[in-house]
């Protein structure tokens, strides 16, 4: 069977940043490390003033499109996954592909586009929905344009506004990919949650402790039912463990939870045992209470211990490194956790064609989805060409004042009048609303 992955991606950043620990933590009155160390953030990304959803998505897809030298026609399927889509009816996808007729001869008619919605697993399920497509035979030797795109704000004084985050992943599923390919086995936890919402409103409704519980218990239900199809995991299968990342203090609890469950009853828990004992089983307790009670005792020994330690830092560490760097993308946040870990390794020269990885999807409401995916032969070449650091290092650094604007811009229920901090060079940008009230968009050489 020809394999079926992920051949390309690029990203595009929101060109702000706001620093979380010098700008925003004097001003909310918190201690620096609340953000840098509890949370796990340094900068949030945001949109200036002509960016949205459709021009990051646009400029990434357009970015991927030049440096693969793919034209329109090679495209048979443009699929966004986005939580902050300011349409119900036309999907962004038409936006996008609006966008890109404007700079490349020929056109997407001929491409199926729709848009995906479960919260940040979205961009997941879009990835799933083109393997489908491609493995159906339906795809006439065509690729699918999966982009996750999101503007991740939160009502000003919600606890989740140390996360926010803006930013676009285009990916391109094909047929025989350089960088990953999927397998067939996936675990599901799915269940009607009221954790994050939001009911015809741009900001979330969020119960952030409860929605914290809800990832932990979705992800447990997604492994469990990932075993019961590709057997018992176990740390060692994986080179690199990539979550959505929300925040990275939200991977350290899901990356905890993940190893205990695939230590049990393996050898690392027998080397363990003389240190922190063996793990509890439930049939030894009278009350599901006291052995979670027990559960939580054993994680916190195991996370000070030198194996569990040692794990982490190599097989979740770099997938956190540029979520740190640029807060929550929702739909996208799982898909630069893949590409962290992936820059990590082609920065360290290691050697992963063959190599496995275990992808921890989420989405509020609530689902969490997992599945192992094979490292190909280009993933370095491929990994390497996409400019990460550039993008993230010529952001303009934005103060309080100036993040308060641009919070409001983005605001749909306000109209301010806001000077746009960086100037547009090469890119798609947002130019104002039309007769019936669509969104506008020009390419600036
Ligand atoms: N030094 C070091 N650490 C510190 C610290 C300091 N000075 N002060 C606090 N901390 C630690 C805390 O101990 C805590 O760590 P633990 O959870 O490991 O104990 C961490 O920093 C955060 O502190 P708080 O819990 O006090 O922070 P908070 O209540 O202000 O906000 C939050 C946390 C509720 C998660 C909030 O950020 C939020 O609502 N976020 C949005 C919702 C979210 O992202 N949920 C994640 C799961 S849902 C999901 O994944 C979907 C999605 O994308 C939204």
């Amino acid at each position: 069977m020809t394999a079926v992955g992920i051949d390309a991606i690029e990203i595009r950043t929101g060109k702000l940043k706001l620093d979380l620990a010098n700008t925003f933590a004097p001003k909310k009155g918190e201690d620096p490390e609340k953000y840098t160390k509890g949370i796990g953030l340094k900068h949030s990304s945001f949109p200036d003033v002509y960016e949205d959803i459709v021009t990051m998505g646009a400029n990434a897809a357009k970015d991927l499109m030049d440096r693969t030298g793919l034209v329109p026609d090679d495209i048979g399927r443009i699929d966004v996954a986005t939580e902050s889509a300011f349409d119900n009816s036309k999907p962004v996808s038409t936006y996008i592909a609006g966008c890109l007729e404007q700079v490349y001869d020929g056109d997407f008619h001929h491409a199926n586009k729709g848009e995906r919605k479960f919260a940040c697993l979205a961009g997941t399920q879009s990835i799933d929905d083109a393997y489908n497509w491609i493995r159906a035979g339906r795809n006439r030797g065509r690729s699918a344009l999966v982009i996750a795109t999101d503007t991740a704000l939160y009502e000003r004084g919600d606890p989740g506004e140390a996360t926010q985050g803006a930013g676009a992943v285009a990916m391109l599923i094909s047929e025989d990919p350089n960088v990953v390919e999927l397998s067939t086995d996936q675990g599901y936890g799915s269940a009607d949650e009221t954790d994050f919402l939001k009911p015809n409103q741009q900001f979330p409704s969020v119960d952030g402790k409860r929605s914290v519980q809800v990832y932990l218990a979705r992800m447990r239900e997604a492994l469990e039912d990932y075993e019961s199809v590709a057997g018992d995991t176990h740390p060692d299968d994986f080179e690199y463990i990539p979550f959505h990342t929300p925040f990275p203090g939200m991977v350290r609890k899901a990356a905890l939870l993940g190893y205990r469950h695939m230590t049990r009853g393996t050898d690392v828990e027998d080397a363990l045992e003389s240190e922190i004992g063996r793990q509890p089983r439930e049939a030894d307790f009278d009350s599901w209470d006291a052995y979670e009670d027990a559960i939580r005792d054993y994680m916190d020994d195991l996370k000070e211990t030198d194996q569990y330690s040692e794990w982490y830092g190599h097989a979740i560490e770099p997938t956190i490194d540029i979520s740190s760097q640029v807060g929550n993308w929702y739909t996208g946040s799982v898909h630069i956790a893949r590409l962290s870990a992936l820059r990590s390794a082609a920065r360290k020269g290691e050697s992963l064609a063959g190599k496995r990885m275990l992808v921890g999807s989420y989405g509020s409401g609530a689902q969490a989805e997992i599945h192992a995916e094979t490292v190909r032969e280009g993933w370095k070449d491929e990994v390497s060409a996409i400019d990460v650091e550039d993008q993230l290092d010529s952001r303009y650094d934005i103060s309080y004042d100036e993040y308060e604007l641009v919070h409001d811009v983005h605001n749909h229920d306000k109209e301010v009048d806001v000077e746009e901090f960086t100037q547009p060079d090469g890119e798609f940008v947002f130019t104002g609303w039309g007769r019936m009230n669509e969104r506008r968009y020009e390419y600036i050489e």
